[in-house]
């Protein structure tokens, strides 16, 4: 037995937490119009609600983009003293909330606290003439929370309190849903968070990396993907290894002064199309030597995709048994060096580019080493 099926089979004896996938993202950050205009412009976002002192919210304000499955909602403070300022004045501008989506959240909520989670925010049903919406939320890694959110019978614009909004469209660049949402949590406290999601959610080990498939010269990383049975939901977990230099994940547990997320991968059915795009618009992105292309056919084989596209793009390619995957990464998306995106298509694979690691990791460091923190 693979040691995948035998996690499988352990989990599959405690009862999961149905989870029907990733609903949003909510992101505190210290200026909601800025990061908001950066959302919308730059990766085609469709501002879709609007929470704040016109709606009756006195002490916060809140932006919600939508693009095909994926909801961001941006919210800042309306004053020095609120939790979302202390979280910006912590960590800077950062993901808060890492929202589920599941058919009862009281249910939910319940059978997590039952099962030692810590209570964040009890279940609440918000009603308006769109219907009924309830959410609840418990915590996980670092000062991050994970939200039930139950919105079937919800029609209007993202949830009660909010306000739509019809005339901001963006031009979709095809970013399609949340492929998985990684974690960075502290040295020596992988597996106490691995056993949290096995434990609480019912989640199960789907694959795992140690520092001989992550590694380079100074850095390392050891990391385990938890995942709910229909794989709906993918959260890799990051600790630092040992290294002659500052591990990346280091780096950004010094920056973001706590555990957080690292990075949101977006799935997208047209990688060279969106990519294209996104440069066009601006947003940065690792890049990786003329060398990886060079290497690249006779580590991958064929593919569909012209490689000189790819490699005008930057975009990485990886191949595992059942398919290959094209990936991206951004550079930080904020002041500090924490938070970024990946853009990711699959076809076929169902792992995470370890082929392209090395690549990477070299291309992080380079960053790094610019940074004055290798
Ligand atoms: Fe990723």
């Amino acid at each position: 037995m693979s040691k995948n099926a035998a996690e499988l089979e352990k989990a599959q004896s405690i009862n999961e937490i149905a989870v029907d996938g990733f609903d949003h993202i909510e992101f505190y950050v210290g200026n909601a119009l800025q990061a908001c205009y950066y959302y919308h412009h730059g990766f085609g976002f469709d501002l879709v609600g609007y929470r704040g002192l016109e709606t009756g919210d006195r002490t916060k304000v809140s932006y919600v983009l939508k693009q095909d499955h994926v909801y961001l909602i941006l919210t800042g403070s309306l004053n020095a003293t609120s939790d979302v300022a202390e979280h910006v004045h912590q960590h800077g501008d950062g993901v808060k909330a890492v929202g589920f989506r599941v058919r009862d959240a009281k249910g939910a909520y319940e059978t997590a606290i039952a099962r030692g989670a810590k209570c964040v925010g009890k279940p609440v049903e918000h009603k308006d003439e769109h219907g009924t919406f309830i959410s609840a939320s418990v915590q996980t890694y670092g000062q991050t929370v994970h939200t039930f959110v139950q919105r079937a019978d919800y029609k209007g614009a993202f949830m009660p309190g909010f306000t739509a909004i019809h005339e901001k469209k963006g031009k979709s660049l095809g970013l399609a849903a949340i492929d998985h949402v990684v974690g960075n949590v502290e040295v020596d406290n992988l597996e106490t968070w691995v056993k949290y999601y096995q434990d609480v959610f019912g989640f199960y080990v789907y694959q795992y990396f140690d520092a001989s498939d992550i590694s380079t010269q100074y850095s390392a990383l050891v990391s385990k993907v938890m995942a709910n049975k229909s794989a709906s939901i993918k959260m890799p977990l990051n600790e630092p290894a040992e290294g002659k230099r500052k591990s990346q994940i280091q780096e950004y547990l010094d920056y973001y002064t706590a555990p957080g997320v690292q990075h949101i991968a977006i799935a997208t059915r047209d990688i060279i199309a969106t990519v294209g795009e996104l440069r066009k618009r601006g947003i940065e992105f690792l890049t990786v030597p003329q060398s990886y292309y060079d290497e690249l056919p006779a580590r991958v084989g064929a593919i569909d995709e012209d490689l000189s596209k790819l490699a005008a793009l930057g975009i990485l390619v990886d191949r595992e048994s059942d398919g290959y995957l094209l990936q991206i990464f951004t550079k930080p998306v904020q002041d500090r060096p924490t938070l970024f995106f990946e853009v990711i298509q699959r076809k076929g694979a169902k792992g995470f580019g370890k082929g392209n690691f090395q690549a990477l990791f070299e291309s992080i460091e380079r960053d790094q080493a610019k940074r004055g923190n290798l």
